[in-house]
């Protein structure tokens, strides 16, 4: 099928040992419709989630939690019986081993299998939609035209969360096409809210580019993060102390930077002293192109997703500058 992709995103991630339901637990305490948090309108109909893995998991857990749905509302579908009975076992949904059945009837089709899944999957689902159905895709790479005409339905949501929103910490951007109404746009909104913050775009393109930024953006964190923690091991640190001292450091940075509201060059220079240590290390990252590598990272996984949404590749070619093959990909 065009531009479907046929490869696996590199944005995704692997399973975690920890249960869903307790990582976010673990992270966000507050139980739905407890005290502190606002009350929040219930989705409407059901909901069937075809491909329940890590994300689906994700996202069902943070559904059940804020109360958006019922277990009974959902049905999802997965082709292994230990995986089915391991989702009916810990959120009380439905579970079921065709796709198709998890779609027949209803008003919500969360599409969460891996891109290379794909031109199997949609051709199972076509037909069995409702004419008033959303179908909502985090399938990285696949834009709503390969999906919609696979589906032969023209409501549809393409998203892209991260990584974090595993544990509710996420940020997801997502594209409507015009047939999604209003109603279905706020339904997407709040589903999506469930994985983390919720920012909807206008134009589709930005979905592609989001995949490069905060898609791929935990990837980029996760890399700094490690070299800082090597780096201190190198000076002499236990590892423990190290990592500690480099998690600690960042989250109190990325809080401090974020309730200042100044830009982070500003809050660079201000911890910058003459002849410093900061100016220092500043003098060794410059003359390694930080930035220039940071640039060039963002935009190399700009270039993939837009190979994974035509279905070209550029496995083993040589790397290549800024902007080298434009926007379009
Ligand atoms: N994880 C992330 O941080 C992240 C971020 C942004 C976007 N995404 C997107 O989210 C989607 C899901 O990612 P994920 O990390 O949740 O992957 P995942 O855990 O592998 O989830 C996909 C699930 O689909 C199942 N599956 C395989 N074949 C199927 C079929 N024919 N019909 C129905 N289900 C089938 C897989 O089963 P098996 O376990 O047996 O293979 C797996 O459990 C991907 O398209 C990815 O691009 C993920």
């Amino acid at each position: 099928m065009p531009g479907v992709p046929t490869d696996p995103a590199e944005t995704e991630c692997g399973n975690l040992a920890v249960p869903m339901e307790e990582m976010v637990a673990a992270t966000n305490p507050a139980p739905a419709g407890s005290g502190d948090a606002a009350p929040v309108p219930a989705a409407p109909g059901r909901i069937g989630v075809v491909g329940a893995g890590v994300m689906a998991e994700a996202m069902v857990a943070g559904w059940l939690r804020r109360g958006l749905v019922q277990p009974q509302q959902v049905t999802c579908s997965h082709p292994r019986p230990e995986r089915r009975e391991e989702l009916r076992h810990r959120y009380g949904v439905e579970v079921v081993g065709s796709n198709a059945s998890a779609s027949r009837a209803a008003s919500i089709v969360a599409l969460t299998v891996k891109p290379q899944m794909l031109p199997r999957v949609l051709p199972e689902l076509r037909g069995t939609l409702t004419d008033d159905a959303l179908v909502l895709s985090i399938v990285a790479g696949a834009s709503t035209a390969s999906i919609r005409a696979g589906l032969g339905h023209s409501a549809v949501v393409r998203a892209m969360p991260n990584t974090p929103a595993q544990i509710g910490s996420g940020v997801t951007v997502w594209y409507a096409t015009p047939d999604v109404n209003p109603g279905q746009r706020e339904l997407a909104d709040l589903l999506l809210h469930a994985l983390g913050v919720s920012v909807e775009v206008e134009d589709e393109l930005q979905v592609a580019m989001a995949t490069a930024l905060s898609g791929t953006g935990p990837t980029y964190a996760f890399l700094f993060a490690e070299a800082l923690i090597e780096a201190g091991v190198h000076l002499g640190f236990p590892r423990h102390l190290a990592r500690t001292l480099v998690w600690d450091t960042l989250r109190g940075s990325v809080d401090f930077a974020v309730q200042s509201g100044e830009h982070p060059a500003r809050l660079r220079d201000m911890v910058t002293s003459p002849g410093g240590t900061s100016a220092e290390a500043l003098a060794a990252l410059e003359r390694g192109r930080f930035r220039t590598v940071v640039g060039d990272a963002v935009w190399a996984a700009y270039r993939r997703t837009k190979e994974l949404e035509t279905g070209t590749s550029s496995a083993g070619g040589p790397p290549t500058g800024p902007g080298a093959s434009g926007r379009a990909g």
